[in-house]
């Protein structure tokens, strides 16, 4: 083989993986949103539950966790943000709808928001429902929830919209407590 064939062959070579990997790529695009479809599967979704100790929550705080590959919210509301969701029930809402998973179709009381009777726990996926940003927590905002800085959206104690353009609640996600300091979500 002369040098010339040689390095011919070598040009070859390089092509033919350069063209290989680049079907590979086009070829993962187009698997992923069959895979993605697969998803909801019953094992799948078994695998996705997680269980949070909530023993160090203090009142009046926030524990975030990832789940999902999104922010959970979970607040532990002093009696002010309680006493302060409920009266905010009947002032007027954008969105109407609890937006809760364990309570589907259910009006956007404070009650129909928390976890638990008392009222003292709110779960919610830490997702504004405008454009996707993580708002701040820990009484931002007009009504003393969250406020999302990126178009000015303002929650309320419950996590309810109540100003700028969030369309809907924040959404509470499927979650029980399994005991007294355990939440389960999914
Ligand atoms: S993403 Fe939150 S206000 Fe736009």
């Amino acid at each position: 083989m002369s040098h010339a064939e040689d390095h011919e062959g070598t040009r070859r070579d390089f092509l033919y993986y350069a063209t290989a990997g680049a079907g590979a790529v086009a070829t993962g695009a187009a698997v992923w949103p069959l895979v993605n479809q697969m998803n909801p599967s019953a094992d799948v979704q078994a695998l996705s539950s997680i269980r949070v100790d909530v023993s160090g929550v203090e009142t009046g705080t926030q524990l975030t966790v990832k789940w999902l590959g999104k922010p959970v919210f979970i607040r532990r509301r002093t009696e002010e943000e309680i006493a302060q969701g409920r009266a905010d029930d009947s002032a007027t809402l954008i969105d109407p709808l609890s937006q809760n998973a364990n309570k589907p179709d259910t009006d956007a009381s404070d009650a129909n928001r928390t976890l638990d009777e008392a009222g003292e726990w709110l779960v919610m996926i830490g997702v504004c429902t405008h454009l996707g940003c993580v708002p701040i927590g820990n009484g931002a905002g007009d009504f003393g929830g969250w406020f999302c800085p990126c178009h000015g959206s303002h929650y309320d104690t419950a996590g309810r919209i109540r100003k700028g353009p969030a369309p809907r609640n924040l959404d509470v996600p499927v979650a029980a407590f399994e005991d007294a300091t355990t939440i389960k979500l999914g």
